[in-house]
């Protein structure tokens, strides 16, 4: 397996999708694991996803498979031990669906004082990729990188940032992000459940406008969901989500996240601790 690593914007998508493409269409199946939960690419944000491609077939995102792992959250920040895991998972996946190469894109947090470094190492260390795709401008990821060029558990291959890239700010993160909910919510229905029928990892804690993940068997993401009522007499809340009520059969569990989604903007905001939150208190409808 390949992985990409650079700060934000340097260019490591455009890059890993472009090494996909070439890969995938002069060799067997190919993975494209977007491991960004905050500007992903092919899954709805709060997620990392794995898509695998036909043999010989360049086209991007890839459609012979589609798997994702709910990370609850837009930045590795605080979810390190979920971005691990999901990256784990979905690397097994793609290999059990036939994958030969996987291409791993990566989030730019690379500052060593936020444990940048640190989930970088860790990915390398549980994954053990053979190439580390690096892109960098100033010299920015040489503490991870000096190490690794000395070791011979895996190459290291410099790429130039190309002058093309062009930064985002902000809040044009989080309109990509408020789009991509937008258009994973659009043909989404109310469903109603009840607490009992499902165990909620971690613990059940519905807030109006939280996020969650309707899991199966193995802790895959069938769909997303966001709770639009609660009722905590009745032991039941209303989901919005476009799981049908034939997938909902298929779940095996729910996975709370720590956003939460307006849902007229789908705009995302994190999760106040319960004693803030007014709705939570009340056990009453979300404002819609
Ligand atoms: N080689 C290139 N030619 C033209 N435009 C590019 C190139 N590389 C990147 N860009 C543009 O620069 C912007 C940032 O690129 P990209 O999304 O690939 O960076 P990234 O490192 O993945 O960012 P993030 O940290 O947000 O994930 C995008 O608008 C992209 O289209
Ligand atoms: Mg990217």
């Amino acid at each position: 397996m390949m992985i990409v690593v650079g700060k934000a914007d340097v260019g490591k998508t455009t890059f890993a999708r472009r090494l996909y493409q070439e890969l995938a269409a002069d060799s067997g199946p190919v993975a494209f694991l977007d491991g960004d939960p905050g500007q992903s690419t092919l899954g709805p944000p709060c997620t990392m996803t794995v898509a695998v491609g036909g043999a010989k077939d360049g086209d991007f995102p890839p459609r012979s498979g589609t798997w994702s792992y709910f990370v609850g959250a837009t930045s590795p920040r605080g979810h390190m031990l979920q971005i691990l895991t999901g990256a784990a998972r979905l690397v097994a996946v793609a290999r059990e669906a036939g994958a030969g190469r996987i291409v791993y894109d990566t989030t730019g947090l690379i500052d060593r004082a936020q444990g940048g470094l640190t989930l970088k190492l860790a990915k390398i260390d549980l994954l053990r990729p053979d190439t580390v795709f690096a892109l960098q401008e100033d010299g920015e990821l040489e503490p991870l990188l000096s190490p690794l060029r000395r070791t011979k558990r895996v190459r290291v291959v410099d790429v130039s940032p190309s002058p093309a890239r062009r930064p985002r700010d902000a809040e044009a993160r989080r309109a990509h992000r408020a789009r991509k909910f937008a258009q994973y919510f659009g043909g989404a229905h109310l469903h109603q459940v009840g607490w009992n029928d499902f165990p909620v990892l971690p613990q059940v804690s519905f807030q109006p406008g939280r996020l969650l993940s309707l899991e199966d068997i193995r802790g895959l993401v069938l769909g997303l969901a966001i709770v639009e009522e609660v009722d905590n007499r009745a032991r039941k809340a209303l989901l919005l989500t476009p799981l049908s009520s034939h997938d909902l059969a298929q779940v095996d569990a729910l996975r709370l996240g720590e956003v939460r989604i307006d849902p007229q903007t789908f705009e995302d905001r994190a999760l106040l601790p319960p004693w803030l939150d007014a709705g939570w208190q009340r056990g009453n409808p979300s404002r819609r």
